[in-house]
């Protein structure tokens, strides 16, 4: 089973961008952790990012038909990017979405989400282990083919 790990702007500089919020990891680093896992979880996973709102949904609309589940990071997009939303509204495999940093202990503006409403959960603050917690919770719930 492919589970797409999507990651949107900005997310390309982790390791260099904010640290404090972030985290030291790359995004190479985190995605070659997340390969290793989903490997003995016997889940493929396929990485995209992307700077741009229009090539995530393109992303979406053409691989999530293809795929069991996606966990997604959208950046800033979580805030404002209605058309990521209704893309992954439009989807039928469930939307994991994770924040590194707690978008809640943040500016205001941050602390709203309009992922979430389309999403089965969300993972904010715990870093690049809420990809891995993620993806613990995508498998889990592909093993026993209903929500854990
Ligand atoms: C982020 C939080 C967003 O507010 C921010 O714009 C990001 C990263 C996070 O992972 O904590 O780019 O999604």
């Amino acid at each position: 089973m492919r589970v797409l790990i999507i990651n949107g702007p900005n997310l390309n500089l982790l390791g260099k961008r904010n640290p404090e919020f972030y985290g030291a990891k790359t995004l190479e680093e985190i995605n070659g952790l997340l390969k290793k896992r989903a490997g003995e979880l016997g889940l493929e996973a396929s990485f995209y990012q992307s700077n741009s709102e229009g090539s995530l949904v393109d992303f979406i609309q053409a691989e999530a038909p293809k795929s069991s589940a996606i966990i997604i990071n959208p950046g800033a997009l979580t805030h404002y990017g209605l058309s990521l939303r209704d893309a992954l509204g439009d989807v039928s495999i469930p939307v994991v979405e994770v924040h590194l940093s707690n978008i809640y202990a943040r500016e205001e503006w941050r602390s709203h989400s309009v992922i979430a409403p389309v999403a089965r959960g969300q993972i904010s603050g715990l870093g690049w282990m809420g990809y891995l917690l993620a993806l613990e919770a995508v498998a889990a719930d592909l093993q026993k083919g209903k929500p854990v």
